[in-house]
């Protein structure tokens, strides 16, 4: 089986510190374990308030408690991500409408998904809530969202391949 296939994703949130990074850093980790190769994978984030940061300090614990090292640092997605990207996956509906107006045309507006579409365990969940205004559980509740998700991308890369 083959896993050349070229996929390059872009996870976006609101402010590429918390969902968005940590997405990536989860799909990094899953892609390598799976052995997909091939794959780009990057993040950024509707607002640019944060540009040039390492995401949250409290995500990062998070994660790394998990075993994922989070070194990305934030931007501002442009609509150059649209020729970059062939997968651009949202966390909420409000990301959803701030990158779908951001799209350069329909068919790039087909390129942009929502990340719950990915996950099996959580049927009852249609976003991935914002944890920035939320205590530890909020980022718990994050990154088994992120890692529910993932796995479902990466069955789905592999399906492809
Ligand atoms: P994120 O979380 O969208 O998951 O990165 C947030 C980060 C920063 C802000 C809001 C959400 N903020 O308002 O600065």
């Amino acid at each position: 089986m083959s896993t050349s296939v070229k996929h390059k994703i872009l996870f976006v949130c609101l402010g590429n510190i918390c969902r968005s990074p940590a997405a990536e850093g989860v799909m990094r980790h899953i892609a390598s374990r799976e052995g997909l190769r091939g794959v780009e994978i990057d993040s950024a984030g509707t607002y640019g308030g944060h540009a040039g940061d390492l995401p949250d300090p409290r995500m990062r614990h998070a994660a790394s408690k998990r075993g994922y090292n989070l070194t990305h640092r934030a931007r501002r997605i442009t609509e150059e991500d649209f020729d970059r990207f062939d997968m651009i996956i949202v966390m909420d509906d409000m990301n959803y409408e701030n990158v779908h107006c951001l799209a350069p045309s329909r068919e790039a507006a087909r390129r942009i998904f929502r990340f719950m579409e990915f996950c099996r365990r959580h049927p009852d969940r249609t976003y991935v809530p914002d944890p920035y205004y939320e205590g530890h559980e909020g980022f718990e509740l994050v990154l088994d969202l992120l890692e529910d998700g993932c796995e479902g991308i990466a069955e789905q890369i592999l399906r492809k391949a």
